[in-house]
């Protein structure tokens, strides 16, 4: 079976240079499959995921690579095809839960729009979904909360409205980017489970960012550790628990303190394995330059 979603050989640069954020990125997520995406600040881990959802910056733009998505190549057809093909089969949930949301609009048409304009349902139909979906995420007056401004609520609330609208349309690929991090810990806690319950739930495939190893162990089966926007190893989570196998995982699993207790943050990245991991790249871009 070929995964749901296949990233070969992406390479991203800043338009009109060679200066690359994405060095021959390849990475697999199959159906209901949760895997951890894992780098440090700058790595790339949301230009990936922007990458496959078709918005990257303007001053960026891919090089070279396929992105396929449930067997269909998003980068070779026309941007209107590939636009419906996303909304209808994927989706995200943002790192930061107020600047997702559009401040001057209530809660209800964020969710609807989208069902409304890429999928065609009915206004009726978009707003009953949007309902039962606030209820799935354990909201407890689905109405009162359509209703508000995005200011009325809190920051959890508001991750749980995001979470609810990633999942209104029955995607088969959450991409998840840092959905925890600018949350206080104990709701981090809650919003991370809520997300578990929603996946499964669901079967959806997940694309989770982030930068703590600790969460990775709790939800994820394989991850992939990016530096530079390099791969740098892919494993099953267990084997990477027992042993990573390159030297920057074994530094960033060491920068990450208590590494199975989850929301932790890192702690700096020996300077060493930094200078070494450098080398490596420089000398793989030379070749990637010259040949
Ligand atoms: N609009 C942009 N134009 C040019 N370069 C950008 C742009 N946005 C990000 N970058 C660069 O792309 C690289 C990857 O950024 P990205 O946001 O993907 O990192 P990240 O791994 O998600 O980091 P974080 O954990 O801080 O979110 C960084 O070096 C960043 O400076
Ligand atoms: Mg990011």
């Amino acid at each position: 079976m070929t995964p749901f979603l296949q990233i070969e050989n992406l390479s991203a640069v800043i338009r009109g240079t060679s200066d690359r954020l994405l060095r021959s990125v390849s990475l697999e997520v199959n159906s209901g499959e949760v895997c951890g995406l894992v780098g440090e600040s700058g790595a790339g881990k949301s230009m990936i995921g922007k990458a496959v959802l078709g918005i990257l910056p303007a001053a960026v733009e891919i090089a070279e690579g396929q992105v396929q998505l449930d067997d269909e190549d998003l980068l070779a057809m026309p941007q209107a095809d590939r636009r419906r093909l996303i909304g209808a089969k994927a989706a995200l949930i943002p790192q930061d839960p107020l600047t997702a949301l559009n401040p001057s609009r209530r809660i209800g048409p964020q969710i609807t729009d989208r069902l409304i304009d890429i999928l065609g349902w009915t206004r009726r139909d978009a707003a009953n979904r949007a309902a039962e979906l606030l209820d799935e995420v354990h909201i407890d007056n689905p109405q009162r909360v359509l209703a508000s401004y995005p200011h009325e609520l809190s920051g959890g609330m508001r991750q749980r409205v995001l979470i609810a609208s990633a999942f209104a349309a029955n995607p088969k690929l959450v991409i998840a980017d840092e959905p925890t991090t600018a949350l206080d810990v104990t709701v981090q806690k809650q919003i991370l489970r809520l997300i578990r319950e929603m996946q499964e739930r669901h079967g959806t495939a997940m694309l989770f960012v982030t930068h703590d190893l600790g969460v990775v162990s709790k939800v994820c089966q394989r991850l992939t550790v990016l530096f530079a926007g390099k791969v740098i190893e892919q494993a099953d989570v267990a084997d990477f628990y027992a042993g990573p196998r390159h030297g920057y995982s074994k530094a960033l699993l060491a920068a990450t303190p208590k590494f199975t207790e989850p929301f932790t943050s890192l702690m700096p990245v020996d300077r060493a394995v930094i200078t070494a991991v450098t080398a490596e790249i420089e000398a793989a871009d030379g070749a990637w330059h010259h040949g």
